[in-house]
């Protein structure tokens, strides 16, 4: 009896263990739809006359392409390159389009396809992506996405930190209310607080701010002008600068069952995005991270990933309150990134108690 309850034990905590990696291995059950049409959001919004390039590739000669190139030399790719650009589909455009598709997670070809052209006509931060080459990703980021600035600034400050932010006095919208947009970043900062020793918060003195937040239209000062509606949605400054802008001609939205524009931008996901700049993330490749560039219209993205979680906790360390850190370490491999899937541990207990009648 003791051998076959010893025996019985081990199988189960031997599904356990097996289980959850085998399940989110295997095959899907289901194909998702293939993306083959470019949905228009609103042709006069920044970019979206894109869609004229849908399928070009190495040799085609499309009027405008020119403004293609400044997108992608703009964004941190076709560096190093001549700026004055022609409409000529060349190698190097060929290249930095490899190079895009492979940081955003698409299917490496070279081409302007429909998801490419897609993901080049989705409103973005405004910071430039990290682009290392080819070949990198598969070597040196197997498992992590997440990526720093040069030379990985951060807030040099004793643990634990205490970082003030303020609103600017004269920068703000009036098409939400003030203390709205103040519970959405209180929330936002609140997300990155919980897992690193670092603390924020709102002080009234703007100039003696840590973090200084301010929406502004097109150019102001920066060297970064704002671009109208979508395109790219804000920016932020790598460590100790603390700048972190919103473009004021966004249709800003904290609730989409009130805000009913097809072009209206989720500022809590915006924000939470921008503060991982201000702590020191750059551009992951990791679609599901917060730290990953573009936001589509009308999409909330607000759970820090593991992706996003390994990558400031590197920084920082952990916050002695966040318990899921150690528990998840086994897994951060294999799952590298995406959200704990809930199916999965149902599905194994679904399976245990399954084994369990079989038995009794
Ligand atoms: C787009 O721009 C054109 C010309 O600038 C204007 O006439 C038209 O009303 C705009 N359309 C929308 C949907 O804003
Ligand atoms: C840019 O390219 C065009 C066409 O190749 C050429 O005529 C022009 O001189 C170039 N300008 C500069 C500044 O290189
Ligand atoms: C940060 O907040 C936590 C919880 O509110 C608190 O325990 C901790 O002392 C704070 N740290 C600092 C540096 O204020
Ligand atoms: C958010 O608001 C709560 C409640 O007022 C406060 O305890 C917390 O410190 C605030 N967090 C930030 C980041 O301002
Ligand atoms: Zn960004
Ligand atoms: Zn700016």
């Amino acid at each position: 009896m003791f051998s076959f309850l010893k025996l019985y034990y081990s199988f189960l905590l031997i599904c356990l263990s097996l289980f959850p990696s085998f399940l989110s291995r295997a095959t899907p059950k289901y194909t998702l739809t293939p993306v083959t049409v470019t949905t228009l959001i609103d042709k006069n919004a920044t970019w979206q006359h894109f869609d004229a390039f849908l399928d070009a590739g190495r040799g085609s000669h499309v009027r405008g392409l020119w403004e293609l190139k400044k997108y992608f030399n703009h964004f941190g790719y076709l560096q190093g390159q001549n700026l004055n650009f022609t409409d000529s589909f060349d190698e190097s455009l060929e290249s930095a389009v490899a190079q895009y598709q492979a940081n955003f997670g698409l299917s490496v070809t070279g081409k302007l396809d429909a998801d490419t052209v897609a993901e080049v006509v989705s409103p973005r931060c405004g910071l430039a992506d990290e682009v290392h080459g080819l070949g990198h990703q598969a070597m040196l980021h197997a498992t992590n996405h997440f990526e720093y600035f040069p030379g990985q600034p951060r807030w040099a400050r004793p643990m634990p930190i205490t970082l003030t932010y303020a609103f600017s006095p004269l920068h703000m919208i009036s098409a939400l209310p003030l203390p709205k947009i103040k519970e959405v970043f209180n929330r936002s900062f609140d997300r990155w607080s919980s897992v690193i020793p670092v603390n924020f918060t709102e002080i009234n003195d703007y100039m003696f701010a840590d973090i200084r937040i301010a929406f502004y239209k097109g150019d102001h000062g920066d060297g970064e002008p704002f671009d109208g509606a979508l395109g790219v949605l804000a920016h932020a400054f790598s460590p100790e600068s603390g700048r972190l802008h919103l473009d004021a001609a966004e249709t800003w939205a904290v609730d989409f069952g009130q805000e009913m524009s097809k072009v209206a931008v989720d500022l809590e996901s915006v924000a939470t995005h921008e503060i991982g700049h201000v702590l020191g993330l750059a551009h992951t490749t990791n679609k599901e991270s917060i730290m990953y560039p573009s936001l589509k219209p009308r999409t909330r993205k607000l759970e820090l990933t593991l992706d996003d979680i390994k990558g400031v906790q590197a920084l920082y360390g952990s916050n002695p309150n966040y318990k899921f850190g150690s528990l998840l370490e086994s897994d951060i491999s294999s799952n590298q990134g995406t959200r704990f899937s809930i199916a999965d541990i149902k599905v194994t207990t679904f399976l245990l108690v399954l084994m369990m009648w079989l038995h009794i």
